[in-house]
C-alpha cells in the first residue's frame, strides 16, 4: 500500500504572503490527519519562504502525538540536520538545493555528492531517523545509493508528470520502474514525489511499488475547490490505484 504524506508548504506560503498567521499550517495538518493522511511533509528551506522552523517544531509534535510519520525535507545545512534530530523526525528526505530555484528540480548528483551526503546520513541514522535521498529517475544514480547508508530513495517524478498523457509516458514510467527495481535490489525502499496529482497518481502506483508519495502543490490546489476532507479521500483512493476525476479542468492555452 502506498502511504500519502501531505506536503503543507503551500499553506505556509499563503500565510507568509500576508505576514500574519492565516492560514495556519498546524490547523491544516490537523485537518489533513483527521481526513486520513498517513503523514505530513515539510520542506524547510533556509530562506523560510514557506515553512518556518516553528512550523517544523509544532507539526512534528502533532505527528508524534498522532502516531503518524513526520517527514522533514531539506538540504545538508547543519541547521536542518540539527532540527530533524531535535524534533525527532521519523524520516528526513535530503534534497539538493540550487540557489534561485523555484522548487526542487533535480536529484542528488551521484557519485559527486556522496562525500557531502555521508556525514549527514550518519548523523541522522544515529538519531534513529530514516533517511531518504531525492534522486533523478536514472539507474546510474540509483546504483550508488545503496552504499551511502540511506534506507530509501525518493524518485523525482516531475519528468513522469510532464510526460503523462503523451507518447513519452511509457518511457518515463519504464525509467521509474527500472529505478525502483534497482533500488529494491539493494534493499532500499522507494518513495516518489513532485508534480503528482489525481491525473497521474493512479497510474504511477499501479505501475510500480511505491512505499510513500509526498504531494503538495496539486493537493493543496484541489483542497481550495473541494476542502480537505473530500480532497484527502480522493488522494487516498488514488494511492490505492483508483482512478479519480480531479476538480480542476485544464484550461486550453491561447496561442
Ligand atoms: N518531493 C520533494 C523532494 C519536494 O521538494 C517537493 C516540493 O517541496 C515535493 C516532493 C512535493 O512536490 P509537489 O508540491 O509538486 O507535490
Amino acid at each position: 500500500m502506498t502511504h500519502l504524506s501531505v506536503n503543507l508548504n503551500k499553506v505556509a506560503l499563503l500565510r507568509n504572503s500576508r505576514g500574519a498567521d492565516n492560514p495556519d499550517p498546524l490547523q491544516a495538518a490537523t485537518q489533513v490527519l483527521d481526513a486520513g493522511a498517513q503523514g505530513i511533509t515539510l520542506h524547510w528551506r533556509e530562506d523560510e519562504r514557506h515553512t518556518r522552523r516553528q512550523d517544523v517544531i509544532e507539526i512534528a509534535a502533532l505527528c508524534r502525538a498522532r502516531g503518524v510519520e513526520f517527514n522533514l525535507e531539506g538540504d545538508l545545512r547543519p541547521a536542518l540536520i540539527d532540527c530533524a534530530l531535535e524534533v525527532g523526525a521519523h524520516q528526513c528526505t535530503l534534497v539538493p538545493v540550487r540557489p534561485g530555484e523555484l522548487t526542487s528540480d533535480h536529484g542528488w548528483p551521484l557519485p559527486a555528492a556522496a562525500s557531502a551526503l555521508t556525514p549527514a546520513i550518519e548523523r541522522l541514522r544515529g538519531g534513529d531517523i530514516r533517511v531518504s535521498l531525492f534522486i533523478d529517475p536514472r539507474e546510474e544514480s540509483i546504483a550508488y545509493v545503496g552504499g551511502l547508508g540511506a534506507q530509501r530513495v525518493e524518485l523525482y517524478t516531475e519528468p513522469y508528470a510532464r510526460a503523462f498523457g503523451t507518447p513519452a509516458q511509457a518511457a518515463a514510467l519504464d525509467a521509474l520502474r527500472a529505478c525502483a527495481a534497482r533500488a529494491r535490489a539493494q534493499g532500499l525502499e522507494v518513495n516518489a514525489g513532485h508534480d503528482l496529482d489525481l491525473h497521474n497518481l493512479p497510474t504511477l502506483v499501479t505501475s510500480l511499488l511505491v512505499d510513500e508519495v509526498s504531494i503538495g502543490h496539486a493537493l493543496v490546489a484541489d483542497a481550495l475547490v473541494w476542502g480537505w476532507e473530500k480532497t484527502l479521500s480522493a488522494y487516498l483512493a488514488a494511492c490505492r490505484g483508483e482512478p479519480c476525476t480531479p476538480p480542476r479542468t485544464r484550461r486550453q492555452h491561447q496561442p
